[in-house]
């Protein structure tokens, strides 16, 4: 029976992707990348990636800021659902990783409108008051720093911006009621969860739609005053 089930959605889950969400060219080599150059593989899903293009889309998204990286796989994602002249920028604390990612951008074709900063969050942060506001701000970086992340976010947005943070479940003790008693990440992610659920200036939603409904989106769009 669960075998069963097991197999459903296995088969659901890769129609999903075939049909909303087929992978290119430079998809699958920014996903490789990630392998040839020892990084974790911890790249979004294709569908969280069609995910975050719908949203981009429905908030006319002419600036996308990411913070955190990796290979570049989700910026590849991002960056596409801009117009011609949008901008997209994305702060990365490893040198090496930043490199990786803007090979990955240029193959896709899109270093042009692309950009990747090299340093940690909190210090890239401040300097990007002068170019805001985001339209789409996409969190993916280390999870204790999820809260000075949403904070800047707040910042760098306008009415109508669309927050959106992965990793909001980790398979489920940041939901938990003594998630305060966790670790640095469980602490972090559940108390970003729990602010961006109260905020009165965000309507959000979280979503399991990664590891098997095991992990997913917080998403969270900035309401006007
Ligand atoms: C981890 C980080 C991620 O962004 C992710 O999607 C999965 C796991 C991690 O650091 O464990
Ligand atoms: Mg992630």
């Amino acid at each position: 029976m669960a075998n069963d089930q097991e197999q459903a959605r296995a088969f659901i889950d890769q129609r999903l992707i075939d049909l909303f969400a087929p992978e290119d060219e430079a998809l699958r080599a920014a996903r490789e990348a990630t392998q040839a150059n020892d990084m974790p593989a911890i790249e979004i899903s294709p569908l969280q990636g069609r995910l975050l293009q719908v949203l981009a889309r429905l908030c006319n998204a002419r600036s996308i800021l990411e913070i955190g990286a990796l290979a570049g796989y989700s910026g590849i994602w991002l960056a596409r659902a801009l117009p011609a002249d949008g901008r997209f920028i994305s702060l990365e604390v490893s040198e090496k990783h930043a490199q990786v990612a803007r090979a990955s951008l240029a193959r896709a074709g899109i270093a042009a409108h692309t950009e990747v900063r090299v340093g940690p969050g909190a210090e890239l942060l401040p300097a990007l008051v002068a170019e805001a506001p985001f339209d789409l701000i996409f969190i993916d970086a280390d999870k204790p720093g999820y809260l000075t992340y949403l904070d800047w976010a707040l910042k760098l947005a306008r009415p109508g911006s669309v927050i959106v943070a992965d990793n909001c479940i980790r398979s489920g003790p940041p939901l938990a009621e003594n998630y305060a008693a966790g670790d640095d990440t469980v602490r972090t992610v559940g108390e970003y969860d729990r602010r961006v659920a109260s905020d009165p200036r965000l309507l959000s939603v979280a979503l399991p739609i990664d590891e098997g409904g095991m992990d997913g989106f917080a998403i969270s769009v900035v309401l006007g005053s």
